[in-house]
């Protein structure tokens, strides 16, 4: 089976190119599963209901999220009432929503969805390899085709998270720089790894926000409204190629459009 992943998803410009190109690579990739990081989706910071309502009617499964998923308060609304959108599970566990779940695809194949935050250079939260592994327990009882989302800013943390979990599930992708890494492979027992998807955003942009209101912040010091940038967006995604029999990998790419 080939599942499609697309990093962060930046603002308005961000949804729009999701919703005009991804029907297209499903078609042209005979994609059997589609999944997106949508921490970023409303504003640039946060979903709301009508945001995650407009990206799951494009082709797009499940929505992950990350370290951003509380800045709409929106999302209130909608956490409890869905299993489309997942926040990373090592939050309290007295938080709302939850930090996996289990899509069943038109195939009959069920695949694990696990969605993790990092902890260097982060807020302190729960440590994500003991919180992996709990998740991934009351999954295999499910299936054994799952993929981690691991939402986090060092790349040293997503790459031991891979090794962590080579041979245990299907995939680890990273999200939250924005920036996409070259590092896309199948570890040696069978994950497919990278240590960012990316995102979906503006080419010309500092993580998807304008330049100009970043750079007036780094130069002076003081704060500065951050809008979302426009113009050419680029999105980035992996295709990975899973045996949906054994749930292990056996290819994963980088696809830019
Ligand atoms: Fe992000
Ligand atoms: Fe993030």
């Amino acid at each position: 089976m080939k599942l499609l992943f697309i990093g962060d998803i930046v603002g308005r410009p961000g949804r729009d190119a999701v919703c005009e190109r991804v029907p297209e690579i499903i078609k042209e990739f005979s994609i059997d599963c589609c999944i997106a990081n949508a921490e970023n989706a409303a504003g640039g910071s946060g979903i709301t209901p009508k945001v995650a309502d407009h990206l799951l009617s494009s082709g797009v499964d499940l929505l992950t999220s990350g370290d951003h998923i509380w800045r709409n308060s929106e999302i209130f609304q909608l956490i409890d009432r869905t299993d489309k959108v997942i926040r990373p599970a090592n939050f309290l566990t007295t938080v709302p929503g939850r930090g996996s779940t289990v899509i069943k695809l038109r195939s009959g194949v069920q695949i694990g969805v696990i969605n993790l935050l990092g902890r260097v250079f982060m807020n302190p939260i729960e440590n994500p390899f003991q919180a992996v592994m709990r998740e991934i327990e009351s999954i295999k009882k499910q299936t054994s085709v799952i993929l981690v989302d691991v939402h986090a800013e060092a790349t040293s943390e997503k790459i031991a998270m891979g090794w962590y979990l080579d041979g245990v599930v299907s995939a680890v992708v990273g999200t939250h720089t924005h920036v996409p890494t070259a590092d896309n492979k199948v570890l040696p027992n069978g994950t497919a790894y990278i240590t960012d998807v990316g995102m979906v955003g503006a080419r010309y942009s500092v993580l998807g926000r304008d330049v100009h209101a970043v750079l007036k912040h780094f130069t002076t010091g003081l704060p500065a409204r951050f809008t979302v940038a426009e113009g050419d967006i680029v999105l980035h995604s992996v295709i990975i190629d899973i045996d949906e029999h054994t749930g292990k990998a056996r290819d994963i790419i980088r696809l830019e459009r």
